[in-house]
């Protein structure tokens, strides 16, 4: 049975540029070049850019914060670690949302949701002056209802749920692990949104495991890089954007 939507308008997709520049740093140089990524994500229908700037600055680096804020006409998502240097760099740039995610330099990519919990009463302080300037403030999360509660109590406008462990379950053909993942992700998007809090998702998403997420009537946007910017090496940028749009149309019904 077809849900009704409880998005305040349609299914926003958000492109993660971070890995054109990975392929960019493995050999140092100027090419293959992000923010023209990024222009030609914008340009194939991408409702949003998302860019990571990690610690390390192993794919992102500052020069392309800069050049994206000049560049773009549609929204930067800004991804960063709650860092002091994070937030001075957000601070003086004002992106339009600013998603908060945990970061650890070991890992390959973000590998958990944020521990909102552990450090509930710093990140209330940590996020007020980003809220003041004007950034949506997006929490990258795991599907559980302590976090989300605890990102509502911190003044969090937005949650960003961590789909990684359904991607990984669906990969590994692990169904019943990756349907249950599927049911809390659904269960935990519904009462994020009855909390007030605009529900976005994202990470290892593919054209295999979006739909089921593009379904939920309360998931506002979707993150997505890693498998887009792959896919592009086959297809070109701008049809595996197509595609992933198409895709995300089609669940909504
Ligand atoms: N959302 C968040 C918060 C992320 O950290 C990432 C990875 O940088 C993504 C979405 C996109 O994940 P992927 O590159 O696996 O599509």
């Amino acid at each position: 049975m077809a849900q009704t939507s409880l998005r305040t308008g349609p299914l926003r997709l958000g492109v993660n540029i971070d890995h054109v520049a990975t392929v960019r740093n493995a050999r140092g140089g100027d090419t293959p070049d992000p923010v023209r990524a990024a222009k030609l994500a914008e340009e194939a229908g991408a409702d949003g850019i998302t860019a990571h700037l990690r610690e390390d600055r192993r794919h992102i680096a500052d020069r392309d914060i800069d050049a994206l804020m000049e560049a773009l006409r549609v929204p930067l998502n800004f991804e960063m670690a709650a860092t002091e240097e994070m937030q001075r760099i957000a601070l003086r740039h004002k992106p339009h949302a600013v998603c908060i995610v945990p970061e650890k330099r070991e890992e390959r990519t973000t590998e958990g949701g944020l521990d909102v919990r552990r450090d509930e009463n710093w990140l209330a302080n940590y996020i007020g002056p980003l809220r003041d300037a004007g950034c949506r403030v997006s929490i990258f999360i795991a599907a559980d209802k302590r976090q989300i509660e605890a990102a509502h109590r911190i003044g969090a406008e937005v949650i960003e749920l961590h789909t990684g462990a359904y991607c990984d379950a669906h990969a590994d053909g692990d169904f019943e692990k990756r349907d249950a993942e599927l049911a809390s992700l659904r269960e935990m998007s519904t009462f994020a949104h009855s909390l007030g809090l605009e529900v976005h998702a994202g990470h290892g998403l593919t054209y295999d495991t979006v739909q089921p997420i593009a379904a939920f009537p309360e998931v506002q946007e979707l993150n997505i890089g890693h498998f887009l910017i792959g896919e592009s090496i086959f297809r070109g940028l701008t049809p595996a954007i197509a595609e992933m749009r198409r895709l995300m149309d089609e669940a909504q019904g």
